[in-house]
């Protein structure tokens, strides 16, 4: 949650009431209501009817767009600024001085773990990457073109049937296990939905390698007995790992927090995470990205197609975010990133047809205008095919950086006491009380 702490700790000083009054002109009366951290609670809202049959006041808040629905202590974003910190660390020192598992125990941990304590992480993740041989046949029955994305969902709420104790979501031992076992075996179900694709036998996990090192081997390792990444590939992958890490309550973090707060085990929450980032306006956006990039072709053809997205003919995939109003901090790394990577890999073709698109948008009074700026989908799809990689595994490279900040977001949930099972509220805009007629006389 976005608060300003000191302006409100200097208003304390000048004893100014932190509270909100509310005049309701149904009748007359006045309510105060308290302001702590920048909001009001909703349920404050309730005292305020015309009668004792009234329901009691609610906030109408489709798409939770001004509705903090959880405290939350893992990620800070300031849109205006476009700035994003992992527990208070700023990306730019994390995407340049950590490594992924060290992001995610970050993450997870709520500090930066000690060499002793990142070594013993680093372990247990390394021997948590085997999945259960009956994945395996799972993975079988699913048909040669099976998106990767709706493997991995399948699998991850599989993994459920395989570790029945993760119910057990209020022992934090189990809670603990539970999360390494996401993040640890997440690559290895990744990668085994891609090679199924590609009709490859599966690659078992290499303890040898680091984790990122392991999901390229377990990705791309034919007949020989060991398969070594390119270094530079291998960091920058890792790099954008750290990028996709957390991203406070987007949509599947919402999602993972929502299906967890039944109290069901985490796989299945994280099944859902999975779907939720599927869609096209949130991690399935790389790929959309992509395919556009695609269909644009050439430079030439970028003025055509701004002018058709203008007037509503579909929108500039990679582009705009719900909370970065100036510029997506992540968008800008995965730029240089994109450099990087197409020095070793030869380049991209397309990467010409972004730039140029993005000069062109970011002038344009339409994106200007709504404040559209490229985000952190824009580039990643260019920097995933120069790696070799077919556009239905983009979400997939998403849903691995993006599971230790499921596990912290759902961790942090479980044990929030002012959490219930989510639950919203409806305004109601239907019939009522109808009398059932027989189908003969509708
Ligand atoms: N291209 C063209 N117009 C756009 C775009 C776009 N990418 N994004 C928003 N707009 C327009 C939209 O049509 C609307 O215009 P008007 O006011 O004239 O109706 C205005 O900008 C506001 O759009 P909105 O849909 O109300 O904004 P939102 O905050 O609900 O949506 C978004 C945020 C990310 C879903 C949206 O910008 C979008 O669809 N972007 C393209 C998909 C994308 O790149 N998604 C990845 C997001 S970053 C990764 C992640 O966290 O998942």
């Amino acid at each position: 949650m976005t608060t300003n702490s000191p302006s409100i700790e200097a208003r304390k000083a000048e004893s100014v009431s932190e509270t909100l009054t509310v005049t309701d002109n149904r009748t007359g009366k006045s309510y105060e209501l308290p302001i702590q951290e920048g909001t009001i609670k909703a349920i404050d809202l309730r005292q305020i009817r015309v009668d004792d049959e009234d329901f009691g006041l609610m906030t109408y808040d489709p798409a939770f767009m001004n509705t903090a629905s959880c405290r939350s202590a893992i990620t800070y974003i300031d849109g205006d600024r476009g700035i994003l910190e992992y527990r208070g660390y700023p990306i730019e020192q994390l995407a340049e001085k950590s490594t992924f598992l060290e992001t995610a125990y970050l993450l997870v941990n709520g500090k930066l773990p000690t060499r002793s304590e990142l070594d013993l992480w680093i372990h247990d993740v390394t021997h948590h990457t085997l999945v259960n041989e009956k994945i395996k046949t799972l993975i079988e029955g699913f048909r040669h073109d099976a998106h990767p994305m709706g493997v991995l969902a399948s699998m991850t709420a599989a993994l459920s049937t395989i570790y029945p104790d993760a119910r057990r979501v209020d022992d934090p031992e189990v809670r603990m296990l539970t999360m390494v076992r996401l993040i640890a075996k997440m690559p290895t179900l990744a990668a085994w939905a891609y090679r199924h694709m590609l009709g490859l036998p599966y690659i078992y996990p290499d303890n040898d390698l680091s984790f990122t090192g392991n999901f390229l081997s377990m990705m791309f390792r034919m007949v020989e007995p060991k398969y070594q990444a390119n270094k530079a590939v291998e960091e920058a992958l890792d790099v954008l790992f750290i990028l996709h890490a957390d991203h406070e309550q987007n949509c599947s973090a919402n999602a993972m927090r929502a299906v967890g707060s039944s109290r069901t085990d985490p796989y299945s929450a994280a099944a859902a995470a999975i779907g939720a980032l599927y869609g096209p306006l949130h991690g399935g956006a790389n790929e959309e990205a992509l395919r556009m990039l695609r269909q644009i072709g050439s430079v030439e053809n970028i003025p055509d197609f701004i002018k058709k997205v203008k007037s509503g003919e579909g929108r500039l995939m990679g582009f705009g975010h719900r909370v970065y109003k100036n510029f997506d901090p992540r968008g800008k790394i995965i730029k240089r990133m994109a450099d990087q990577v197409m020095d070793v890999t030869g380049g991209n073709p397309l990467l010409d047809v972004a730039v140029e698109l993005e000069r062109i948008a970011l002038e344009d009074e339409y994106f200007v205008d709504r404040k559209l700026y490229p985000n952190v989908d824009f580039y990643s799809g260019l920097i995933y095919e120069a790696l070799g990689l077919p556009a239905e595994m983009f979400p997939v490279l998403f849903a691995i950086g993006r599971t230790p900040g499921w596990a912290a977001q759902w961790n942090e949930m479980i044990q929030d006491s002012d959490q219930k099972i989510a639950r919203p509220r409806q305004v109601y805009t239907g019939g009522r009380e109808l009398d059932y007629a027989p189908i003969a006389s509708r």
